[in-house]
């Protein structure tokens, strides 16, 4: 931790003070909003302690230019699992029929192992950052089981038997909001819910030590959507359908984290399937303020201590570590800081919660 105590400084030894305080002196420190406290080997450490598999972070190839960023991301003390934020997805992997690149996903999987971390693969088949031609070419159903087979065969196919890889996002996102009832894309419109044991059945196929994943949000606390999720899952293991877990994405408000996270966790482990927080961040309107952050940690607590309440809780991930790099200024207006470093890197009082689960300790 001394890198970033030491960054931490420098922040606030820079910090300019509020335009008032040339005509109301303001110590500097008054000014400052809280930062995290907590010295700690690293949350990957604590993680591993506490039983789980991982302590992660997403991470995009644009970030990996930023020496200080990477310095950090190479710390499997902290960050023991990467998963690639957007590189392994269908337009960056097979952006033409039948022509795959994996430069940038090559490019974080390096890193990961060169790290010693473990990935997991995010994501083969979902109906966003999908390329035209998929769904241009109205594919009748035997065209586009061909496609998804295809696909998934050689993406999941070039990281085969690669040591780091822990997992696969087959499916992403497949249920609506509210009723849960299946998501309306040219997957479903084509095959209907078929698509999912297509999918998942290639993934095996095609990497048969992967544990697979369907992934997807609001199905983190009790409801009609996690009920849906359910059904789904007992419906794939009725059928013979392979299926080894549920990613709760958990892209939370601060202030909102839900209250049935660990009933619902449970639901999904009496089914016999793994889950993972696989892309958690809390945001807030902005500005930061003390009492929005000290709200934050708690919330960060609650997730992480969910988590650690439950056993078939493999890990979590955080949807990027630091607010410099976080998707969620550009997607919800006003929005942001929902991740537990900040802008300059250094911890905040997120971190401390996160920390004061991870060691199973009350919320301070
Ligand atoms: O690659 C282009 C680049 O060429 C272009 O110059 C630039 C201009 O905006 O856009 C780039 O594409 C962006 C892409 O990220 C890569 O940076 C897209 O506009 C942008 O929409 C895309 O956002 C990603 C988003 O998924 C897409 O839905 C986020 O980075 C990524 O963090 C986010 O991740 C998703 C998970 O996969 C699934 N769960 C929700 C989560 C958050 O939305």
């Amino acid at each position: 931790m001394k890198f970033s105590q030491a960054v931490k400084l420098a922040v606030l030894v820079g910090a300019s003070l509020p335009t008032q305080a040339a005509a109301v002196p303001t110590p500097a420190a008054s000014s400052a909003l809280p930062t995290g406290t907590s010295v700690v080997s690293g949350l990957n450490v604590l993680a591993k302690a506490a039983g789980k598999l991982y302590f992660g972070s997403a991470t995009d190839n644009p970030e990996l230019t930023d020496t200080t960023y990477t310095s950090y991301l190479d710390s499997s003390a902290h960050f023991g699992q990467i998963t690639p934020g957007n590189s392994l997805k269908w337009d960056a992997t097979e952006p033409e029929p039948n022509t795959f690149t994996f430069t940038e996903g090559d490019q974080v999987t390096d890193l990961v192992k060169s790290n010693g971390q473990i990935l997991r693969a995010h994501n083969l088949v979902w109906h966003e950052q999908l390329p035209d031609w998929v769904t241009a070419n109205n594919y009748n159903a035997t065209g586009l089981t061909a496609v998804i087979q295809n696909h998934i065969a050689n993406v999941a196919g070039h990281y085969k038997g690669q040591p780091c890889m822990y997992a696969w996002d087959v499916v992403n996102e497949p249920l609506n909001d509210g009723d849960g009832s299946f998501r309306s894309d040219v997957f479903y419109d084509t095959l209907g819910s078929s698509y999912i044991s297509i999918a998942l059945t290639a993934a095996r196929e095609a990497d048969p030590n992967a544990k697979l994943y369907i992934n997807d949000y609001n199905i983190e606390s009790t409801g009609a959507k996690a009920t849906a999720m359910q059904n789904l899952v007992k419906s794939l293991q009725a059928d013979g359908v392979p299926i080894d877990g549920i990613g709760m994405e958990s892209h939370f408000i601060v202030g909102e984290v839900p209250t049935t996270l660990v009933e619902n966790f449970q639901a999904f482990a009496a089914l016999g399937v793994e889950i993972a927080i696989t892309e958690l961040d809390i945001r807030m309107t902005l500005p930061e303020t003390a009492a929005l952050l000290e709200q934050q940690k708690q919330d960060f607590y609650t997730v992480v201590d969910a988590c650690l309440q439950v056993s078939a809780c493999k890990g979590i991930t955080v949807w990027d570590w630091t607010d410099k790099y976080s998707w969620v200024p550009s997607t919800f207006s006003g929005q942001g800081a929902a991740t537990p470093f900040d802008d300059n890197f250094v911890e905040k009082p997120a971190f401390d919660g996160i920390v004061e689960a991870l060691k199973g300790q009350s919320f301070s």
